[in-house]
């Protein structure tokens, strides 16, 4: 019995190994992929997202250059906002989601559009091209920081060009520090504590507020149930969707499950969706959630913590295969055009021009369980 066993195993094995091989490759999203776009669905919701399925005009790739000759953009920590820069970044954030929700949804940069397509590439509506049953997913695998990077990125290029402001830059929610601390000699940034809801984005009278969401007191620290692993060992576990012979839908793993979901790194797991979670409303789901404003300052944090994760030590990095750095996705810019973009051109934010304002980051890394203080 053993003897047959085992080499029909191994064969097996090897076989599989072998198609692995010769079918890996990198998420592309084409043409077709919007061609063959269909309602897709998460945890049993139907989704019905999809963009028009004709691609108009020509797609053209993104290629970020670096320029020295031009001041790196700084994305500011909320929290530490004031006086007159407040109020200025205030106008212009709420001038910004009017203008943005008062574009038809015939135009790809509209707020409704742009949550369409999260939504698509967030619950199965893509299919791999070429393939009647795999699906694409950004969520639960190493295509989540660098896909929200992007996602975040093109929203802030639209509001820069609704405002008429190419230096106007989304600051973040830097929700992950607790602790008011005072800086290193000589630091500069912000070292404010912000773990609690920005108040611009929790004022009724503001176009950056939303009335769905059912978030109690801000306690980031109480729904983290994956804690011991959160803040050393978050990591890019192995990708499960760089083979097109992986179903993506099959990383989807019940919320209970999330601490141990394969292919998800920690950092999305936590706090990612706790955060998710913890908000609620249009935030629970990936169909609603950029329907809250608050989905891209929070969002905005999570790729900062990305930096951070990568400074951590513990051979922490980004992962060098091809199928990674490789992986390509469209997305409308600010001028409606379509463009195309790689993984690998989404690294390095000095090319993309702008950097984040430093805070206080030993409140996430050298985290203690102690009761949070209340938000001011
Ligand atoms: C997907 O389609 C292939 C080819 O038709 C088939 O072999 C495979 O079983 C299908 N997988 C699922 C999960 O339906
Ligand atoms: C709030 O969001 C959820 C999605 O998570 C949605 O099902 C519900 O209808 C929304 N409620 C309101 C009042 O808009
Ligand atoms: C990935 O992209 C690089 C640079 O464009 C190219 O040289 C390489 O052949 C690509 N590899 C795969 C597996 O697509
Ligand atoms: C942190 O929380 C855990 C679990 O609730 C508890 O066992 C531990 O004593 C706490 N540590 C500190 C320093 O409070």
């Amino acid at each position: 019995m053993m003897s047959t066993v085992v080499p029909v195993l191994f064969i097996q094995c090897l076989l599989s190994i072998l198609l692995t091989t010769t079918l890996a490759a990198p998420i592309t999203i084409t043409r077709e992929t919007f061609r063959a776009c269909r309602p897709g669905s998460w945890a049993g919701i139907p989704s019905d997202c999809c963009p028009p399925k004709v691609i108009d005009g020509p797609i053209v790739d993104f290629r970020p250059k670096y320029d020295a000759s031009k001041p790196l953009r700084v994305r500011k920590a909320l929290q530490c906002l004031s006086g007159h820069e407040l109020q200025t970044y205030l106008r212009k954030l709420e001038k910004g989601y009017v203008l943005m929700r008062a574009l038809p949804d015939s135009d790809p940069r509209s707020f409704k559009r742009q949550n369409a397509i999260h939504c698509a590439y967030g619950t199965g509506s893509f299919l791999q091209d070429g393939s009647t049953n795999l699906t694409i997913d950004v969520h639960l695998n190493w295509l989540f920081l660098p896909w929200h990077r992007m996602f975040v990125y093109f929203h802030e290029r639209i509001l820069q060009k609704l405002l008429g402001d190419p230096e106007f830059s989304l600051h973040f929610w830097n929700f992950d520090n607790s602790v008011t601390a005072t800086p290193r000699h000589g630091s500069r940034g912000c070292y404010k504590a912000g773990h609690f809801v920005p108040p611009m984005y929790n004022d009724p009278s503001k176009a950056t507020f939303e009335a769905n969401r059912s978030f109690m007191t801000f306690e980031p620290n109480r729904p983290w149930t994956c804690r011991s692993t959160s803040r050393k060992e978050f990591h890019f576990q192995r990708p499960s969707l760089r083979s097109p012979t992986v179903p993506s839908r099959n990383k989807r793993a019940g919320t209970e499950k999330s601490c141990t979901a394969v292919g998800a790194g920690t950092i999305e797991l936590v706090p990612h969706n706790t955060l998710h979670a913890w908000i609620g409303g249009w935030m629970l789901q990936p169909i609603t959630a950029p329907i809250d404003p608050l989905f891209y300052p929070f969002h905005a944090n999570m790729e900062r913590l990305w930096s951070v994760w990568r400074k951590l030590g513990y051979g922490n990095d980004d992962p060098t295969d091809p199928d990674w750095l490789n992986a390509t996705f469209l997305f409308w810019d600010e001028n409606s055009v379509m463009r195309r973009v790689r993984v690998r051109d989404f690294l390095d934010l000095n090319a993309l021009g702008y950097r984040y304002e430093k805070v206080n980051d030993a409140s996430w890394i050298f985290f203690d369980n102690s009761t949070s203080p209340r938000a001011p």
